[in-house]
């Protein structure tokens, strides 16, 4: 056997421990399976003092990570800390000047960051792996830069974080409302103490920014993501949604057409007997279509100390076997400018619940409305909502733009019968162009 591949890894939490405890359980697979042992030689985290219920006696440890990064006996560092800046980003770039390979899972790193950092390990001729940073255990990296590399990939699709899909599957089963269920996922530990980078759209952002770089060939464009969270969401659109034959997901769409290229982050109604509608809980999904190879789906379990370490360790695995790529499948100066597609150039159907007083001519004026937009409508359910005799008047659209959805809504801004704002969720045929 080939010199052993030594690592360090900064940051023991969930995901730094979960790799730990791979690397030990499966030594002697993983040696066979590269030719060589990969041994942990140093680790870095804040508290040396606490029980992280894995033996870290032989390893050396390091207070600061970034000097980790620098001085210690290792041919990679595995970068478990998260952020993507400060001490994340640090200990990444001083890895890479020391020239050592970096292993991450930091999607907010790769996002933000990744292009230049991608080329300063070019440059240092160094790899960076992040399998982990998207979709936790599916390996979609490698799918897409790798499995997919023959094709012209048009669009990408997934859910990509399991904590909102997670809480809308529980909001669909009990009938609850958002903040409760929120809590509670808190309280399992579902959720993080401050929620807003999941439930905001922002974690799927990042990771679909990363699909989209790869799927496409372009540049890394987080910033031109359209996004939008879950805090709108009530339950009873969930009733609604489901006696229209839909469930609701919130969604990472990316597509590249003549164009240029889309990214969306939103929750959306798709079929409920489509692919996506039955991946539930903390579960992800992603669906990639390619010119020559079609549609192809992959789901499995997106976070959690196993999933993730898994996906850590299968980047280590790489390059103790010598299989090093480019981040993003090529050179970081080859990928082409994003010309991004605005969200008011999306057309497709939409959910609009609309809360009204029950009384003569509503429902002429609402359909005169849509009519002055030009909108045509596929569908439409007419609910008693409540004692005080408002009733709920559910619409579902032809495929329509943006811009005629919201001529339309401002048709309605100023009736005295409409008594809340209307309560609109876009609807994507997942399956579909
Ligand atoms: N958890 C998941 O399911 C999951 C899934 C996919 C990707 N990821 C990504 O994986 C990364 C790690 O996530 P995690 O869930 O494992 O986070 P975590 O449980 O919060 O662990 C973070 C670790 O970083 C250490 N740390 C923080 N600041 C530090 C500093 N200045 N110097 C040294 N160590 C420092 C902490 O030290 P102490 O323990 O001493 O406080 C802790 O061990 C993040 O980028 C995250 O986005 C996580």
């Amino acid at each position: 056997m080939s010199n052993p591949l030594n690592i360090a890894i900064a940051g023991l939490g969930t995901v730094g421990v979960g790799t730990v405890q791979v690397l030990q359980k499966h030594a002697r697979e993983i040696a066979v399976r590269c030719g060589r042992e990969i041994n942990i030689t140093a680790v870095s985290s804040r508290d040396k003092s606490k029980d992280r219920g894995v033996d870290l006696s032989g390893f050396a440890w390091f207070d600061d990570p970034v000097e980790m990064a620098k001085t210690a006996k290792a041919d990679v560092v595995v970068e478990l800390i998260g952020g993507s800046t400060g001490v994340a980003l640090d200990v990444t770039m001083a890895s890479i000047a020391a020239g050592r390979h970096v292993v991450t899972a930091n999607k907010a790193l790769v996002a933000e960051a990744g292009e230049n950092i991608a080329r300063a390990a070019e440059d240092a001729g160094v790899t960076l792996a992040y399998e982990a940073a998207v979709a936790g255990g599916i390996p979609i990296i490698k799918a897409i830069r790798e499995g997919l590399a023959g094709n012209r990939v048009s669009r990408v699709i997934g859910i990509l974080n399991g904590t909102c899909n997670y809480i809308l599957s529980t909001m669909e089963e009990t009938g609850r409302d958002f903040d409760s269920v929120l809590k509670d996922a808190q309280d399992l530990g579902f959720a993080e103490a401050d929620p807003s980078f999941d439930i905001d759209g922002v974690d799927a952002a990042h990771k679909l920014a990363i699909l989209a770089s790869l799927a496409f060939g372009t540049r890394l464009g987080f910033k031109q993501v359209h996004i939008e969270g879950l805090r709108d969401i009530t339950a009873l659109d969930f009733v609604y949604a489901k006696e229209l034959g839909y469930r609701i997901k919130l969604l990472g769409l990316a597509g590249q057409t003549d164009a240029g290229v889309y990214q969306r982050v939103y929750p959306c109604l798709i079929d409920q007997e489509g692919p996506l509608a039955a991946v539930d809980g903390s579960f992800n999904a992603v669906i990639a279509e390619g010119d020559f190879v079609g549609r192809s789906v992959y789901e499995g379990r997106g976070a959690g100390a196993g999933p993730t370490a898994s996906a850590v360790v299968a980047d280590l695995i790489d390059i103790a076997a010598g299989r090093l790529s480019l981040a993003f499948g090529v050179p970081a100066a080859r990928l082409a400018d994003l010309k991004a597609i605005p969200i008011k150039d999306r057309a497709g159907p939409f959910y609009i619940r609309l809360t009204v007083i029950d009384q003569p001519g509503v429902f002429a004026d609402i359909s005169s409305a849509f009519g002055h937009a030009n909108i045509s409508m596929e569908s439409i359910l007419q609910r008693d909502h409540d004692e005080a005799g408002n009733a709920h008047i559910v619409i579902v659209t032809h495929s329509i733009t943006e811009g005629a959805l919201r001529l339309a809504l401002k048709g309605l801004e100023d009736h005295t019968a409409v008594v809340e704002a209307p309560h609109v969720i876009r609807i994507e045929d997942v399956w579909g162009e």
